[in-house]
């Protein structure tokens, strides 16, 4: 059996120009930084900071915020080195397929569908919170979930469809949305800081590390994060509470990596995906760290209400109206997160089934559109289906998992692919290889290692559905294993 074959960094780019496959060249460099930052800020900065401060971490879940920054900027450094390398749809799971093989490249895509999707679903039950809360505020009715034990989350459901059918329509038609939804999501977040920073309260800060306390023992270990069930001190606050709450936050920055996913959109992909990895890397956690620093000082720590804490803290001031905009931009904010994720999920999909790993059929792409229209609506129903119906605040830590396993794995195959391919012309190169890219790997199992007994689990159970899958179908219709577009050479047995 040979998981481990290749599928050559040549073949990759010939596929692009296929005209069955190809998609549109349009994307510019500020398309590219818009939609990095239109996906970065959303239910993160929104929702949980306030929560994670609350429970975890108290101010100082500014720290939080700079570790997770840290694990996410090393991995944005060898993601663009790889972005700008291999520059074809599908993001860490093209390069690695190029690199470490064929069955971790299924396990690199399997894992970013886990992130992109779970992810959008995710912030569309975030926007739906926000949207009722917006509409409750300017006093216009919304008929909370419906069906049994209110089970149905319409208004997530809805938004998934208008979206869906949006991405469907064409990829730069969906970014000229964004383009007015993220500017009207930066002014808030602006806001939010300056606005907030006559109300801080310096008492606030004290103490800005909260001692650490025993943790909350009513889910026991499967609740715990397994390092600490490990080591056997299960605490809240405290170093492991800022350590757990990095893993929570890290959240706040996925998305950075689905800028790399439009690659063969781009119109200059070695020039403009690295700027814009890590330039909208780069403003997120400078708003990130502001925001945080001025919630934990407006209301003491214990105090945060954890449900919408960026708009309660102007309410605590008296200050209703400010809450009602911060509302109006969540709503916005949140919606290009959604659509950005649903666009990462289906190009990711779409390299899968390009290379035969999953049904080649469904990437067949529209030529109208110039969009996988089949792919597209299936990952909306899909995402509707589960926003709609999974409770909310159950699916974060697995989608953190999902992206810290993909990360760890792109770090590891930076160095491999130096080796192996020293020919390739790299427009980015991460200082210090090997060491930070063997660094950025070791982080994000640490944190990984910080998330809580029952994600494991579940990541295990994602992870056996996905071998079920590869072994069950994608190992013998993979393209590269029916001979067609056989590598040019085979890099396998090398290095
Ligand atoms: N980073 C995105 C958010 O915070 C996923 O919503």
């Amino acid at each position: 059996m040979d998981i481990l074959r290749t599928k050559s960094i040549e073949n990759s780019m010939a596929d692009t120009e296929d005209p069955d496959f190809k998609l549109k060249k349009s994307l510019t460099a500020l398309d590219l930084t818009v939609f990095g930052i239109g996906v970065i800020i959303g239910a993160g900065i929104f929702t949980l900071t306030g929560r994670v401060a609350q429970a975890y971490a108290g101010p100082a879940v500014v720290f939080s915020f700079i570790i997770a920054a840290i694990c996410c900027a090393l991995a944005a450094l060898c993601y663009a080195e790889f972005a700008s390398t291999v520059p074809v749809s599908g993001s860490a799971y093209t390069f690695s397929y190029a690199t470490l093989g064929e069955l971790v490249a299924w396990i690199i895509g399997w894992d970013l569908i886990l992130e992109l999707m779970l992810g959008a679903s995710v912030v569309a039950q975030g926007w739906a919170s926000y949207f009722e809360t917006f509409l409750g505020q300017i006093g216009v009715g919304w008929p909370d979930h419906l069906g049994y034990g209110d089970t149905f989350n319409l208004a997530a459901f809805l938004l998934v469809a208008v979206l869906t059918a949006l991405v469907a329509f064409g990829i730069k038609e969906s970014l000229r949305v964004n383009l007015a939804l993220v500017a009207l999501k930066l002014f808030v977040v602006l806001f939010v800081i300056i606005a907030g920073i006559q109300f801080i309260d310096t008492d606030n800060y004290k103490p800005f590390v909260p001692e650490s306390a025993p943790g909350e023992t009513a889910g026991g270990w499967l609740h715990t994060p397994l390092i600490q069930s490990v080591f056997g001190a299960p605490g809240v606050y405290g170093t492991a509470g800022v350590l757990f709450a990095a893993s929570l936050v890290f959240f706040a920055y996925i998305g950075f990596d689905v800028v790399a996913t439009t690659a063969e959109e781009a119109q200059n992909p070695q020039r403009d995906l690295p700027r814009g990895i890590i330039g909208s890397l780069v403003v997120c956690t400078i708003l990130y760290v502001a925001v945080a620093l001025v919630i934990t000082g407006m209301v003491r720590y214990d105090e945060i209400n954890p449900d919408a804490a960026l708009a309660n803290a102007f309410v605590a001031q008296g200050k209703d109206g400010y809450a009602t905009l911060i509302s109006a931009g969540a709503v916005a904010g949140l919606t290009t997160v959604v659509m950005t994720l649903l666009i990462g999920a289906v190009r990711v999909f779409f390299a899968m089934s390009r290379d035969g790993l999953m049904p080649l059929a469904l990437a067949k792409v529209n030529p109208s559109t110039g969009t996988p229209v089949r792919i597209t609506v299936a990952i909306g129903v899909v995402v509707a289906l589960v926003a709609s119906l999974t409770p909310i605040g159950k699916l974060e830590e697995m989608v953190n998992i999902g992206t810290l396993s993909a990360f760890a794995l792109v770090s590891i195959a930076v160095p491999i692919l130096r080796r192996r391919r020293p020919d390739l012309e790299r427009s980015f190169r991460v200082p210090f290889s090997p060491f930070l890219p063997w660094l950025s790997a070791a982080i994000c199992v640490f944190l990984m290692l910080n998330l809580t007994a029952e994600t494991w689990l579940r990541f295990l159970v994602w992870m056996a559905l996905g071998f079920a899958i590869y072994f069950g179908y994608g190992y013998r219709h993979s393209r590269v294993g029916q001979g067609q577009g056989e590598p040019a050479r085979d890099y396998s047995s090398r290095g």
